[in-house]
């Protein structure tokens, strides 16, 4: 390290000799407004993290914070797996109406190497909307229940077409459906179990959606919008606090496969983080804390059609 770049280094660390600044009055009104469980939590964030980083930002204080940590020595969950019931790895909606998905899945002959290759993020789409075929074809195949294992204490337990955390596959598919063949349009729910669709709210949802996102018009045209949210239960009965961490892995793994099923469909689709969050939440009604947001992914058919083309 060269004398400039130390100085730069320690110009941002808190001079020792110093006193330390008084915490400022609306800082200590906040604090003094928290449970006592929240102020402990909160105490120990700080701590964690201006033991490692003194010059912490806010990414750093929540980053720090969901390190695995080598002290920590609570294994009881994993000493008790084997009498552990673990969750249910799908939303139930006893009184919406479900529409079966076809199971004459169209094939996906391309080969890898040219998936990776034709992969790319397009949201210009033709005009003839999706079959409910191809939409079956594109959830099965990315998302969709391989087969039932017995795990967690659960004699049918799903095991999917993307890997997760534990298998315990946190991550739901939510979708605004504006034009396939046979649904009505509006607000879904995918059962993979089933290999359905529920119908949560009808009608037209694309302003809806497009008030949601930030600078981003395409949801307006595209046939299906998926709305991928995380669902904390799923994994911190396991995993704790460090499971926040786990379920955006989950998210960017599911993400490459719906890339990669619908480039083999000849679909153009497109990963879309340009949203707000809690106007997501409102529109797909779930509380935004133990059930959030983590991506948004347009599909359609591409404009001109074809064999799997660049277009
Ligand atoms: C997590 C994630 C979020 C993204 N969000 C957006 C977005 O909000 N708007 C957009 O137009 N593209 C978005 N993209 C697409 C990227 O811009 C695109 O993947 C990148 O430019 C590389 O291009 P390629 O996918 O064609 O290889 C996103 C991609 C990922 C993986």
């Amino acid at each position: 390290m060269t004398a400039v770049e130390v100085c730069a280094v320690t110009d941002q660390l808190p001079d020792p000799a110093m006193p330390a600044p008084a915490v400022s009055a609306e800082l200590q009104q906040r604090i003094e407004q928290l449970s006592p469980g929240q102020q402990a939590a909160l105490s120990e964030m700080l701590q964690r993290t201006a033991e490692r980083y003194p010059d912490f930002d806010s990414v750093a204080l929540i980053h720090q914070y969901l390190k695995a940590d080598p002290d920590y020595t609570d294994f009881s969950v994993y000493e008790n797996l084997g009498t552990l019931k673990g969750p249910k790895v799908v939303k139930d909606f006893p009184d919406a109406q479900m529409f079966a998905l076809p199971r004459d899945f169209q094939p996906l002959d391309a080969s890898l190497e040219d998936l990776l290759a034709l992969r790319s993020s397009r949201y210009n789409y033709g005009p003839e909307g999706l079959t409910l075929q191809t939409l079956s074809t594109f959830l099965h195949a990315a998302y969709g229940v391989k087969r039932s294992i017995q795990a967690y204490n659960i004699k049918e337990f799903p095991v999917r077409n993307a890997p997760s955390a534990g298998g315990l596959q946190p991550v739901d598919l939510y979708l605004v459906i504006n034009q396939v063949e046979g649904l009505p349009k509006g607000l879904y729910y995918y059962n993979p179990v089933e290999h359905a669709v529920v119908l949560l709210d009808e009608g037209n949802m694309r302003s809806a959606l497009m008030r949601c996102c930030i600078f981003t018009e395409f949801v307006l045209y595209a046939p299906v919008v998926c709305i991928m949210t995380c669902n904390m239960d799923r994994v911190r009965w396991k995993y704790g606090d460090r499971s926040y961490r786990f379920v955006h892995v989950d998210t960017g793994v599911l993400t490459q496969n719906l890339y990669l099923v619908g480039t083999a469909l000849n679909l153009n689709v497109c990963a879309l983080a340009a949203y707000y969050d809690d106007q997501i939440h409102e529109l797909l009604g779930v509380d935004g804390r133990e059930e959030f947001v983590s991506l948004l992914f347009s599909l359609g058919p591409k404009p001109f059609g074809g064999a799997l083309t660049e277009a």
